[in-house]
């Protein structure tokens, strides 16, 4: 049994956040998200204890949604890493074995990473073991001093580093493996004596050290996995690490990702092979892209379901079913509820919401569909507008299956369409239309013939008028064929 404890108390003063910094997001989880996800190989039925202050209330909030196992231990005063480890401590007095303590903004940290840390710390029987990484630029960042034999002596904080120490390269990650007795007896020794006075954690592996435990520094094999963040910009920083990683190996599981550097996968999303990810496309919270669906460019789905051979063109969806081989865009914007059946369509400035459309069924042009039921195989008329507010509440309309609706309908909820119906173009439908009947409901055209050339004489409109009418008495003279009669389109047509 292992046993983790999460250092999320901090304030993070340089975000300049309302959000405690171990909230920020970061491709589908928080930074503390992450850390917490990171343990779930090991653990072993351990506990989980994460010391939170600075914003506890929004700190345990998240937690009791993400990790609901995770005991929050409140840290009033951030009097330091060591500190807080002890606060842990306490609130936890039976816990014996190993102790894995993670600083809570280091999200990059791979399980197996983690995995192999603890191994090396078990196998070792060490009473530390250190995760530690060569990196390019340390600044800012805790030393691993080693003594004359090269044995990893001490982890000295950068502004409180002699000029030498600060030239190390390698560096603390604030990923530790502890034996609990070895981690008990030294947080009781912490001295406030340093430049911030705090009660630093990374003083127990000199005090350790000079009691003659064994401590070990294991590397890690990619330094960005240790890779912290500040500041916005440092995350910023962080967020495309891990954008190329989650992208590798979506790539590598047999995706095409045309563009890596403009698509941001969540690491909670998931993709079938042949899928593809055209450029610019966000696939976030537990969004999944079926075999050989098409998604992008300029999409953003969140918690979609595409299935399979889909294709999802310049669209804004969100927890929506896009059933396989169906169409949606470009420029449509699914919300909440929308349920698109096999093959059916959502084309080009449709909004849809709370909406099924069965198989086949389609809303190609200019349409909203709220609160709407559309029967598989229909077609819906262009600029349709499903009336599904009165001001007060929301209803649901019904369309039937087989339906043909004319272009530049209201559908005034609640109202139902029978199966094999049509409308007429431009109707505005309050009442129920049985199935295989016209719903018709407009008013009839009349022409008023004449009426530019006396109200609006000598305009381009009237001499067009004119000229057109010239043509027309020229050929009732000569008798000229007009060609075929085209029939006019019945009114469901477009
Ligand atoms: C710490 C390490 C440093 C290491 C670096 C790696 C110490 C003294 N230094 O420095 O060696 O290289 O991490 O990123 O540990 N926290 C609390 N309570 C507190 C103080 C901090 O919960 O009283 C939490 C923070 O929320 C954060 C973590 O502990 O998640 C680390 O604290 P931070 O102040 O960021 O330490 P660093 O200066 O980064
Ligand atoms: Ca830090």
């Amino acid at each position: 049994m292992r046993n983790v404890i999460i250092l999320a108390a901090g304030e993070g003063k340089r975000m300049k956040s309302a959000l405690p910094k171990v909230l920020h997001p970061l491709l589908g989880r928080s930074l503390v998200g992450h850390v917490l996800a990171a343990t779930e190989s090991f653990l072993d039925n351990g506990t989980v204890t994460v010391v939170v202050g600075h914003g506890a209330d929004q700190v345990r909030a998240h937690l009791a949604q993400v990790a609901p196992a995770a005991v929050p231990v409140t840290q009033a005063e951030q009097r330091g890493t060591g500190h807080a480890v002890r606060i842990a401590l306490d609130a936890n007095p039976d816990i014996t074995g190993t102790v894995v303590v993670l600083n809570g903004d280091i999200p990059l940290l791979r399980a197996d990473t983690l995995a192999a840390l603890v191994h090396t710390h078990e196998t070792t029987k060490a009473a530390a073991t250190v995760l530690t990484a060569e990196v390019a630029d340390p600044t800012g960042l805790g030393r691993i001093v080693r003594n004359r034999g090269g044995e990893f002596s001490a982890i000295v904080e950068e502004r409180d580093a002699t000029p030498a120490q600060r030239a190390i390269r390698e560096i603390n990650s604030g990923a530790y493996v502890f034996e609990a007795a070895a981690l008990r007896d030294m947080l009781g020794k912490l001295s406030t004596d340093n430049d911030q006075g705090e009660e630093y954690l990374t003083d127990v592996i000199g005090l350790l050290a000079e009691a003659g435990s064994p401590i070990v520094a294991h590397r890690a094999p990619d330094a960005t996995e240790t890779l912290g963040a500040n500041d916005r910009a440092e995350l910023a920083g962080l967020r495309a690490i891990m954008r190329d990683r989650i992208n590798d190996e979506w790539m590598r599981a047999g995706v095409a990702i045309i563009d890596p550097a403009t698509t941001w996968i969540d690491v909670t999303a998931t993709l079938s092979r042949d899928a593809v990810v055209e450029p610019n496309t966000h696939l976030r919270g537990t969004t999944s892209i079926g075999e050989g669906a098409v998604v992008g460019p300029d999409t953003s789905l969140i918690d979609v379901v595409v299935g399979a051979g889909a294709t999802v063109v310049r669209t804004h969806a969100l927890s929506s079913e896009i059933g396989p081989q169906a169409s949606v865009g470009p420029f449509a914007y699914l919300r909440p509820g929308s349920k698109l059946g096999v093959k059916a369509k959502v084309g080009t400035f449709v909004e849809t919401k709370a909406a099924t459309l069965g198989d086949g069924a389609k809303v190609p042009h200019l349409s909203y569909v709220g609160d709407a039921e559309i029967g598989e195989g229909t077609n819906i008329g262009a600029a349709t507008v499903f009336v599904n507010y009165d001001g007060v509440k929301k209803q649901r309309s019904v369309i039937g299956a087989h339906a043909r609706t004319g272009a530049d309908n209201m559908f005034v909820a609640p109202v139902h369409v029978g199966d094999g119906a049509y409308t007429a173009a431009g109707s505005v439908i309050v009442k129920d239309v049985p199935p295989g009947a016209l719903g018709v409901s407009r008013a009839h055209q009349r022409n008023i013939e004449g009426w530019v050339e006396r109200k609006r004489p000598g305009s381009a409109a009237a001499v067009a008028a004119a000229e057109a009418n010239a043509v027309f008495q020229e050929r009732e003279e000569h008798h000229v064929d007009p060609g075929p009669v085209v029939e006019r389109p019945a009114p469901d047509e477009q």
